[in-house]
Order: structure tokens, then C-alpha cells, then sequence
């Protein structure tokens, strides 16, 4: 019962920790529904039938993962998927691509591999849905929401409970403006222009969202994009120009989240910043400038090809994308800054504590 007076509260996510130390964390989450937005970081499987070099639905794709190969974007689980099992979901939130035999009243995930914020951000790589689409796609989930609540006030009262994740940007460097080969925008831009240009469309589908109801938001900066791995094949060492960008972009982001919490006083945005993840996060891998499995091209796994055996010493799975320990380390950072008091699980105590 506890619990559920907690949904009640304007933000939910800071009060869990009580709920937590009456166990209910498992049964009853602590949000009725969680929306994710996104590129590959999040994605889990909406590429897979797009045609796309940007999809991972093969092995060694999931050798972690309960069911294998699913489209996720590492060995076993993402950050969010880890994040809704902390949030108290027993489900994983079905992929807007096949929502089958999902209750889509616990949300959906829209977030697709290549991705960005600008619409031709990683079209090189084939297909995406970029950010635009995915809004579109929420369109559709709200209406299919109003039929099944009983109409739109029903369905925006409901959607007012939820929780937004929106992790986007990374591509609008990695796969637009540093392949000038590709695209035009290093050259149409400066960084500082280019940031300002992500942030004001970004903004712009932030208030979409809130217009359809989003009241509490978690928003995700950029970490260090110069320090993938893909990064340091290509280049020897960290990409710094990369980092700086991003850098600058986060730091529009994080006075965007004041400025919309300033502005919509009923509402609550959380910013999180992926660089700090990054840097907390390295200490704790043996391996963190080389990927877990076999590359092609310094970006995704090859084929088929059997990974590196200790995966929980590896920060980094593939070219550009963490490995599930170490999305655990930030999922569990993440629900931490909400909950101060919340205590680690034993099972991962040892890749807490050095
Ligand atoms: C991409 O976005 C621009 C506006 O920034 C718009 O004019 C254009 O139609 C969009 N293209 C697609 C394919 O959606
Ligand atoms: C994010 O974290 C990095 C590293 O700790 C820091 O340099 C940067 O200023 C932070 N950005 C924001 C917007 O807080
Ligand atoms: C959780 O975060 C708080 C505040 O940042 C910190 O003091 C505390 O040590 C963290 N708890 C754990 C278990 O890491």
C-alpha cells in the first residue's frame, strides 16, 4: 500500500527508498509506465526489421541476455532495462517495434540504434528513427492509451504518472557531424553553433512531450564520445576535439533542464550526466579503451565470433557500446542520485567498492 500512495507524489523516484526497504520493490514498481527515448544505448529491437547496418539482432549480440540476440546494443542488459528492474518492473518495456503480447500500459521503448536528435543524423547506416518519428510513434501508443482508459483525459491523467527517459544526442557527433565525409554540418557549424542548433529541437520535442502529458523526465547527457573505443582504434588516443564538443552540448542541456524546471513548475526534469558516469565507472574495469568482442570496422561485433571470456572486467562490449556490467555501474549511479539511501544489492557490491 505504501507503495502505491508513492505514484501519488509529484515525483515518485525520490521516494522509493522507503519502498525499497519493505521489498516492494519487486511486484509493484514504483511508476505505473516508463517511456523511453533514445539511440542504441536504449534500443531493444526496434532495428532489427529496418534495413540498416545499424541493427545487432545476431550472436554474440545478448550471450548474457536471458533470450539471447534481441537487437540490444550489448552482451546482456541496457542501462534502462536495468534501471526499470531497479524501478520495480518485472517486465522489460517492449521495444515500439513489437509491443505483442506487452501490456503497453507499462510503457514503451522507441528508442532506435543510430539515432539522432537532427532526422539525418546516421542515415548513412541505412534506416533510424530518429527522434521526430519516435515522438510520432508516441502518438500512436497515446491514442491506442485513450481506447483503452476510456478516453483522452482518462489517458492524459494516466500519462501525467509517467516516467520519460530521454537519452539522445550522441550520433548528432558520432555519425553526422565528425563524418564530414557524409554530412555537411561541421561546416555549416561551429561546435557552440551546432550544440545550440541540437539543444532548440530538442527542446521543441521536450514540449511536446510535456504537452502529452510527461511530467517527470530524465534527460542524458552525452559522456565522453572521444574515448570509445572506436574512438581510440581510429586515433590512437581519446579524440579530445569530440569530448570537447560534447562537452559543450551537455552543458546546454543541463541549463535547458533548469530553465524547463523553471518554467513548468509542475513538473519535474532530471539531468544526468554521462561523463561523470564515464569517469566513475573506468576505475572499476581492467579493460576500458578495447572491445569485448572481435570488430568490424572498429564499430560492431563481428558475426558469430566468440567473445572475450571475462566481460564483467570489460568496460567496453563493442566499438562505442558499454558492456552490461558496466551499464549496471550507471544504472545503479542513476537510481542512487534519486534515493541517497539506498543501499547496493550484494551481487554487485564488488564492482562498487574497489
Ligand atoms: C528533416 O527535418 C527538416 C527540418 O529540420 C524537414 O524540413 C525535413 O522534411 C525532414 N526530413 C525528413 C525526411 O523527415
Ligand atoms: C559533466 O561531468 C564532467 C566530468 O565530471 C564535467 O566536466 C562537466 O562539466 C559536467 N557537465 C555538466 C553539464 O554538469
Ligand atoms: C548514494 O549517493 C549518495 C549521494 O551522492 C552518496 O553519499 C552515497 O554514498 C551513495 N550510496 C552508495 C551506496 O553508493
Amino acid at each position: 500500500m505504501a507503495c502505491e500512495t508513492n505514484t501519488l507524489l509529484i515525483f515518485p523516484l525520490l521516494f522509493v527508498a522507503a519502498c525499497y526497504m519493505q521489498q516492494c520493490v519487486y511486484g509493484k514498481s514504483q511508476m505505473p509506465c516508463l517511456f523511453i527515448f533514445g539511440d542504441s544505448l536504449s534500443d531493444s529491437g526496434n532495428n532489427n526489421n529496418l534495413v540498416t547496418l545499424s541493427k545487432v539482432n545476431y550472436k554474440p549480440y545478448g550471450i548474457d541476455f536471458p533470450t539471447g540476440p534481441t537487437g540490444r546494443f550489448s552482451n546482456g542488459l541496457t542501462s534502462i532495462d536495468i534501471l526499470a528492474q531497479l524501478l520495480g518492473f518485472e517486465d522489460f518495456i517492449p521495444p515500439f517495434a513489437n509491443t505483442m503480447g506487452s501490456n503497453i500500459l507499462k510503457g514503451v521503448n522507441y528508442a532506435s540504434g543510430s539515432a539522432g536528435i537532427r532526422n539525418e543524423t546516421g542515415k548513412h547506416l541505412g534506416a533510424d528513427i530518429d527522434l521526430g518519428f519516435q515522438l510520432q510513434n508516441h502518438k500512436t501508443i497515446i491514442a491506442r492509451f485513450a481506447i483503452m482508459l476510456g478516453g483522452a483525459q482518462q489517458a492524459s491523467q494516466y500519462l501525467n504518472e509517467c516516467l520519460y527517459y530521454v537519452n539522445i544526442g550522441s550520433n548528432d557527433y558520432i555519425n553526422n557531424y565528425f563524418l564530414p565525409q557524409f554530412y555537411s554540418t561541421s561546416r555549416v557549424y561551429s561546435p557552440n553553433q551546432y550544440a545550440q542548433d541540437l539543444i532548440g529541437r530538442l527542446s521543441q520535442s521536450i514540449k511536446i512531450l510535456h504537452n502529452a502529458g510527461a511530467r517527470k523526465m530524465v534527460i542524458v547527457g552525452p559522456g565522453p564520445i572521444g574515448c570509445t573505443p572506436n574512438a581510440i582504434a581510429t586515433h590512437g588516443s581519446c579524440i579530445q576535439e569530440q569530448n570537447a564538443a560534447a562537452l559543450i552540448f551537455s552543458s546546454k542541456l543541463k541549463s535547458l533542464v533548469d530553465r524547463l524546471n523553471r518554467k513548468f513548475t509542475g513538473s519535474k526534469f532530471i539531468f544526468r550526466n554521462s561523463t561523470t558516469d564515464f569517469y566513475a565507472s573506468i576505475k572499476r574495469f581492467r579493460v576500458s579503451n578495447a572491445a569485448c568482442c572481435r570488430l568490424v570496422l572498429n564499430s560492431l561485433c563481428a558475426l558469430q565470433q566468440t567473445p572475450c571470456e571475462n566481460r564483467n572486467e570489460y568496460m567496453f562490449w563493442d566499438g562505442f557500446h558499454p558492456t552490461s556490467a558496466a551499464n549496471k555501474l550507471t544504472a545503479l549511479r542513476s537510481y542512487n542520485s534519486s534515493n541517497p539511501d539506498f543501499v547496493y544489492p550484494m551481487n554487485v557490491q564488488h564492482l562498487i567498492q574497489s
